[in-house]
This record gives C-alpha cells, sequence and structure tokens, in this order.
C-alpha cells in the first residue's frame, strides 16, 4: 500500500537535511588518516625453514637479504626476509627474549634489513615452546611483541607447535587473537601469520583474529607429489581469500633441486592462481638463473599480485588433467592447464569454461609472448607434470 504523501514529503526533506548536515560536520573535522592495509596482496618474500631448516644464523639472513635486493627477487616484488625457528635464546631475568648466539643482534640485523629497502620477519609460537623446542611466547606474549616491535620487526609467523599442551581446541581463536592484539598494541604494523596447519577451518575465523594469512595445510615438502597434493588440495577455499587476508598453503620450494623445471613451474604457477603468499624457500645466494626465471618471471608474479585479489579455482578435470582459472581485476582470465600425468598431452579450454567471449587475445605467460586473437577456444601440448599458463581476454 503507497504511504500517506505529504508525510513522505516530509521523512524526505527531513533526510536530505540530516544528509546536507552529516557531510558537513564531515568535511568540518579533520579526515581520517587512510588505513595502511596490510598485505593489500599476497605477502612476498623469504623465509629460511625450507633451506636452512635449524642451520640459519645472522652470516645466513644477510647473505640472503643482499641476494634478494641485487639479483632481481626485490624488483620483481619480493621483499620480506623472515627468520623461521631457531633463532631463539633464553629469556633473561626479567622474561625478555634473548637470541641465540648465532644472532649477535637483532636489532642490527633488523637494521641490515631495512637499509635494503626490505622488511624483517621472525617466528615464535602461542605454545611454551617451538616446533625445533625453542623458546615460544606463551605467558610473555605482550613482551615478546614489545621486543620484537624494538627489533622492527614487521611480519610474524606464529606456529602452534606445543600449544596444544596448554589451550584446549576451543581455546585457539583465543590464544590467536590475545598475540593479534599485543602486536597491534605495539604501534608498528607487523604482517601477521599463523601456522597451525589448517585446524578447525582457520580460513572461516582467521580475519576475526586479525590474521593477514594463515597456513591451510600441514608441512611442503620439496616432492611433486607434496606439492601437488597441497597446491591441488586448495580448490574450494577461494571464497576466503581477499585483499589483507590469504589462504597460506604453504612457502615455495622452487630451487631446492627436489623437482624439475616443469614441477616448478606447475607449483609456482598453481600459487599465483591461487593468491597464495608468495614465500620463496630456497638459498637465493647460490640460485641458477633458472630458478630466478621461475621466482620472478614478472607475467606470472603479476597474476598472484592482482589487485582484485581473487583465488583461482578448478573449472575442469578429467583423470590427472585439471585446468584452473583466475578472474583478473581487468576481467580477463588466467588459465592454468595442468597435467599431472606422466606423459604429454594435447589440452583444450573453451573460451564459454571460464566465461570470456568467442573470439579473445591471448597471452603465454612463461613465454612472456602473445599468442594472438583465437576463436571460442584455446589448445596446447603439456608436459608431463607440467603447465601451460595463458592470460585470456586483455
Ligand atoms: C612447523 C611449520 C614449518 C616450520 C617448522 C619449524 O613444522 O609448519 O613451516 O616453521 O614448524 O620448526
Amino acid at each position: 500500500m503507497r504511504g500517506n504523501f505529504p508525510g513522505r514529503i516530509l521523512r524526505g526533506a527531513l533526510l536530505v537535511l540530516f544528509c546536507a548536515g552529516a557531510t558537513t560536520l564531515a568535511f568540518a573535522t579533520t579526515p581520517p588518516a587512510p588505513k595502511v592495509e596490510l598485505a593489500a596482496t599476497p605477502p612476498m618474500g623469504w623465509n629460511s625453514w625450507n633451506h636452512f631448516h635449524c642451520g640459519v644464523s645472522d652470516k645466513v639472513v644477510r647473505a640472503e637479504a643482499a641476494a634478494m635486493a641485487s639479483d632481481g627477487m626485490k624488483a620483481a616484488g619480493y621483499t620480506y626476509i623472515n627468520i623461521d625457528d631457531c633463532w631463539q635464546g633464553k629469556r633473561d631475568a626479567q622474561g625478555n627474549i634473548q637470541p641465540n648466539s648465532r644472532f649477535p643482534d637483532m636489532k642490527a640485523l633488523g637494521d641490515y634489513i631495512h637499509s635494503l629497502g626490505l622488511k624483517f620477519g621472525i617466528y615464535s609460537s602461542p605454545g611454551p615452546k617451538t616446533c625445533a623446542g625453542y623458546e615460544g611466547s606463551y605467558g610473555h606474549e605482550a613482551q615478546d611483541a614489545r621486543t620484537y616491535a624494538s627489533w622492527g620487526v614487521d611480519y610474524l609467523k606464529y606456529d602452534w607447535c606445543s600449544a596444544g599442551r596448554v589451550y584446549q581446541p576451543d581455546q585457539m581463536e583465543a590464544a590467536y587473537k590475545k598475540m593479534h592484539d599485543a602486536l597491534a598494541a605495539t604501534g608498528r604494523p607487523i604482517v601477521y601469520s599463523l601456522c597451525q596447519y589448517g585446524y578447525q577451518r582457520v580460513w572461516s575465523w582467521g580475519p576475526s583474529v586479525g590474521a593477514n594469512l594463515w597456513r591451510t595445510t600441514g608441512d611442503i615438502s620439496d616432492h611433486y607429489w607434496a606439492m601437488a597434493y597441497i597446491g591441488f588440495g586448495q580448490n574450494g577455499l577461494e571464497r576466503f581469500a581477499a585483499p589483507g587476508h590469504w589462504n597460506d598453503p604453504d612457502m615455495l620450494e622452487v630451487g631446492n633441486g627436489g623437482m624439475t623445471a616443469d614441477e616448478y613451474r606447475t607449483h609456482m604457477s598453481l600459487w599465483c592462481l591461487l593468491a597464495a603468499p608468495l614465500i620463496s624457500g630456497n638459498d637465493l645466494a647460490t640460485m641458477t638463473p633458472e630458478t630466478l626465471a621461475i621466482l620472478a618471471n614478472p607475467d606470472v608474479v603479476a597474476v598472484d599480485q592482482d589487485p582484485a585479489g581473487n583465488q583461482g579455482y578448478r573449472v575442469w578435470q578429467e583423470g590427472s588433467l585439471e585446468i584452473w582459472v583466475k578472474v583478473m581485476a581487468d576481467r580477463s582470465r588466467v588459465v592454468g592447464l595442468f597435467n599431472r600425468g606422466y606423459t604429454p598431452e594435447s589440452m583444450t579450454v573453451q573460451f564459454s569454461q571460464i566465461g570470456v567471449g568467442d573470439t579473445e587475445n591471448v597471452r603465454d605467460l612463461w613465454e612472456r609472448r602473445d599468442l594472438g586473437t583465437m576463436h571460442d577456444s584455446f589448445t596446447a601440448t603439456v608436459p608431463r607434470h607440467g603447465v601451460v599458463l595463458v592470460r585470456i581476454g586483455n
């Protein structure tokens, strides 16, 4: 039923007056400073664990940082230099965490990393001990957060490890929130990376405890089957990724020697389609040009860093063949044709499968070559355990 006419006019006039007043008020006060969006695109960097494990030291970290700054990795967008487990020593009499003897001066190390235009990451656990048995942050959360901030830390990976000994499963969210609040209280922007292997559907509550990224799986290893199990297993999590909040299928193994170049290109292609954090895990100081070409291909990295932050998903599967698509900010589609089998296969993506028009431009991203305009479909031969990655429609 229609409302009373004069009454509607009066309500309309009041609304206009209210809005005008609100606008005047808004402009009369100083506008708030723009919020710094941490991890607006998936974080890119390096972490010590996959290659060095507990063999990490000040010397190693400086060498990796220097390599990143000069070898093309920084130019490609890699920024964070993250120390994983095994840096911790004992606490002092006041309970302040000290690094062990392999790290003589954390503040100086942070300063060095920053002097190269890079950022500094560190690692701890909500439990009493880390996974490798070093000192965790249990009972010292606020104190540790302040220590990290005083060292210039920009990124914390917080690994569940022994926390199951002191917390019940239903206290996990609160334990993670506690460290987030402690980091926030320091006033320093620190990317917050949850590592609890995907327990309790972490993707559904990660943002609410302040996480910028959360591991979705157990640990990766440098084998095709392990990488493929994790990477191809991410389908379905795409609705939980967004700018500032990313699913993390674990760090990269590219360049560590356990896979072929085709397998590493599959690894990198999948991670970029998934809008996954790109945390290299190899020795940057000694990597080959072939490894650098995989980690730093600008066309491929741009897929990961697309500002829309859409996570890709599988559109087709038949036996060991899979087609994945990611919708880019400009509405073009990046398509991965993956062959998980043992022999080369011809694969075709129909344009109707990926929501583009009948006639589209196609670019091969690994080759960095425009292939021209195609009609209705694109076909390529895909090597064993390999990928053909194309951008269609721009
Ligand atoms: C766990 C994590 C790894 C690494 C190790 C360090 O296994 O999942 O990424 O941080 O701990 O001990």
